[in-house]
């Protein structure tokens, strides 16, 4: 029974391993997978929020910043850097794990 449950826990892993890599993979790092869900809460919850500047679907806050859809890419470098009027976070504002579910959770915004 037991066996049972790791199995498809590892099972479901090397699934969310393979649906999430077209995302993830892109930004170099294939073995850790972003939660999307996960991302939309630092999203909205760290100060200042991205939501602030980026609006809820990245679309942009008039007279704070422009679109972010379609940047996924450029949220693991710009996020610890900062760009513009766009603060850099350090480690301890957003770790590593959450900056990664962060870019996952700017994947799925759409046009
Ligand atoms: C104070 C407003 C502000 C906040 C808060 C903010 N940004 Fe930005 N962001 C900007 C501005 C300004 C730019 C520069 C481009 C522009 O003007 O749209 C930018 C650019 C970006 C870019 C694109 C970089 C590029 O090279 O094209 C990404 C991705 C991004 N932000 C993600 C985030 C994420 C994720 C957060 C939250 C952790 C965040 N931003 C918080 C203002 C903000």
């Amino acid at each position: 029974m037991r066996v049972g449950i790791i199995v498809s826990i590892l099972l479901s892993s090397v699934f969310l391993f393979y649906t999430n890599c077209g995302k993830v993979g892109e930004y170099g790092i294939a073995t850790i997978a972003g939660d999307a869900a996960a991302g939309e809460v630092v999203y909205t919850s760290v100060t200042p929020a991205c939501v602030s500047c980026h609006g809820a679907s990245g679309g942009g806050v008039f007279g704070q910043a422009g679109s972010i859809v379609g940047k996924a890419g450029k949220v693991m470098s710009t996020v610890r850097s900062g760009i513009s009027t766009m603060p850099g976070y350090s480690t301890s504002d957003i770790s590593d794990q959450e900056l990664i579910d962060l870019a996952a959770y700017v994947a799925t915004f759409t046009p």
